[in-house]
């Protein structure tokens, strides 16, 4: 059941150079969340602006949430000089889940920037559980600190950036390997031509999840602004997703 609750910033650090930062809310009671699911922050205490910000959770430590997010335009750059102790009002919990993983399963993690926050959280829920294959690309370098988790947990960890001065140079997908059917399942969120290039390169669309990031105005599914086609209907990416299946999203139409 969706809350809205008010939480105190114990951290919110830069941690790439592309204006990335990490932002830790003690939310003060220990909520049941699942990976995929995602917040809807309020930036200020006005209603200027006055539509919340979706976030996906990053991860969950008892009554920590942490946020992995880009400053792009007025709200995160509001978001990004909140500081220590100041109150922070959220929705939560949003969305649905990435489905539940099965022992050994060999699970393929493909992050672009920011969207591997949702993976990290997956990550992180798993631990050892489960067999991670995590690729991971970034425009530039990051703090190594948002990605520790992936190098603690995977069996194989690559990371690329497009200036080369973090990993391979170059885009993700070009390192991925070449049999992705090897892998039960594979999980994506990043920039929509990286999800959709990597749906055109697997055969098996139902071993596909993506975690889609439309523009949403409520996060509850009243104002349809994150209506999406679907392959079959439409979707609205805040209630049916942000979680969809490779057999439901629609690229080529
Ligand atoms: C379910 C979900 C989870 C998300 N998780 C994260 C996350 O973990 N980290 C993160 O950095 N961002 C995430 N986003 C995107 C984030 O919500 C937007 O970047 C943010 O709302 C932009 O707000 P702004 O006021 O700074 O930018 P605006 O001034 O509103 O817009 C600036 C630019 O960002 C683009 N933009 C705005 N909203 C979105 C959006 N929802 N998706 C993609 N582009 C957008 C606009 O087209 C514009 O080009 C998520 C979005 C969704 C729907
Ligand atoms: S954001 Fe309002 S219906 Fe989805």
């Amino acid at each position: 059941m969706v809350r809205e609750l008010f939480g105190e910033v114990i951290s919110n650090v830069k941690v790439g150079i592309k204006n990335i930062y990490l932002l830790k809310i003690k939310i003060g009671e220990v909520v049941e969340l699942y990976p995929g699911q995602f917040a809807m922050i309020k930036v200020t205490d006005s209603f200027d602006p006055f539509l919340r910000r979706p976030m996906s959770l990053y991860n969950v430590e008892k009554d920590i949430c942490s946020f992995l997010y880009q400053v792009v335009g007025r709200g995160t750059e509001i978001l990004s000089k909140k500081r220590i102790g100041e109150e922070v009002n959220l929705l939560l919990p949003l969305g649905n889940t990435f489905p539940k993983l099965n022992k050994q399963e060999k699970i393929l993690l493909v992050g672009g920037g920011v969207g591997i926050a949702p993976l990290n959280f997956l990550i992180n829920f798993y631990k050892d559980k489960v067999n991670f294959y995590s690729y991971l690309g970034f425009s530039s370098i990051v703090s190594e600190e948002i990605y520790k988790d992936f190098k603690e947990y995977s069996r194989e960890l690559v990371i690329s950036t497009e200036d080369g001065s973090l990993g391979f140079k170059g885009k993700v997908l070009e390192f991925l390997p070449d049999d992705l059917e090897y892998f039960d399942k594979i999980f994506s969120c990043g920039p929509s031509l990286m999800l959709e290039s990597l749906w055109r390169r697997v055969k098996d669309k139902g071993k596909l999840y993506f975690s889609l990031e439309e523009k949403m105005g409520c996060g509850i599914g009243i104002c349809l602004s994150c209506a999406l086609k679907g392959r079959d209907r439409m979707f609205h990416v805040c209630k049916d997703g942000p979680v969809l299946s490779g057999m439901e999203v629609q690229f080529d139409g």
